[in-house]
């Protein structure tokens, strides 16, 4: 029960359908219920999410889900003035919904650059403007901003991306410089090359498969099950002196 009594905030946690191949926010879900906490699952896909949470309400848990577009200020303002009115004031938000755009830079369209700035940097802006207010008179919290080793280092493809991604890092450790002092802690996640239902169609090809195994050292590909227990720790007291850091989870691609 290493979250227990905590209220979390996960975005783009409607992947969490179980029989099915999961993304990081919802197998997070599924986790961090298990540790104890009473978790808003938060996503623009409202079939998926009513789903997840469904299946979270029937084996007992606290779960609620709450549609939610991150890029979109007044939706931040309504899911945090709900998950208070609900749970609480939130100890934990996992800034994690995302998406990608697979062009290079002459094919990277103004719209297309917008949509990855918002979906991955103005989304952790908003949502930290949102709920440090009530955490910090709570006197803690922990954010976890869900970037990818696309934030640390470039590849052929997703330029926007890459910006997006080196964004939240960058602004992740801001963000815990200005209020360390509040006890609110912020820390990124860098996951590498996972199977989850944004990358599954596209891992799933065998030239793309090889590609990507050659390029891992364990020799193979994660999944979120992976990733999950690095968010899990940073959202946790055992956490505690750790800010404005950043944990790796690629099975070695970036130490190459
Ligand atoms: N899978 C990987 O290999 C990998 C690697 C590094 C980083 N990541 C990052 O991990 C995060 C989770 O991705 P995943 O692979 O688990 O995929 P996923 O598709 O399971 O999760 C992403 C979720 O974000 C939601 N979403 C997209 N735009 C949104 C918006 N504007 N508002 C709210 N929700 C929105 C989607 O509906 C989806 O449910 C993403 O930020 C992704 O960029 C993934």
């Amino acid at each position: 029960m290493r979250l227990k009594g905590k209220v979390a905030i996960i975005t783009g946690a409607a992947t969490g359908l179980q029989g099915s191949v999961m993304g990081f926010g919802g197998a997070a879900a599924w986790r961090f219920l298990r540790e104890g906490a009473k978790v808003v699952v938060t996503d623009i896909d409202s079939d998926s999410g009513q789903a997840t949470v469904s299946q979270m309400k029937t084996s007992g848990f606290d779960a609620e889900f709450m549609y939610h577009d991150v890029t979109n200020s007044s939706d931040w303002e309504r899911v945090v003035a709900d998950t208070i009115s609900i749970f609480g004031v939130p100890d934990v938000l996992v800034n994690n919904a995302g998406n990608s755009a697979r062009f290079n830079v002459e094919e990277t369209s103004e719209e297309a650059w917008k949509q990855q700035i918002d979906v991955h940097a103005k989304a952790v802006f908003l949502g930290s403007r949102e709920v440090i207010p009530s955490m910090r008179m709570k006197g803690a919290g922990s954010i976890v901003n869900v970037s990818s080793i696309y934030g640390l280092v470039g590849s052929p493809t997703v330029t926007a991306y890459h910006a997006g991604k080196g964004a939240s890092r960058i602004l992740t450790k801001s963000i815990a410089v200005q209020y360390a002092k509040d006890n609110i802690r912020v820390n990124s996640v860098h996951p590498g090359y996972a199977v989850t239902p944004l990358t599954n169609n596209f891992f799933e090809e065998s030239e793309q498969r090889k590609w990507l195994i050659d390029r891992i050292p364990v020799g193979r590909i994660g999944s979120a099950f992976d990733i999950v227990p690095a968010i899990v720790f940073l959202a946790s007291d055992e956490s505690s002196f750790i800010t404005g850091s950043e944990i790796v989870v690629d099975g070695g691609v970036v130490a190459k």
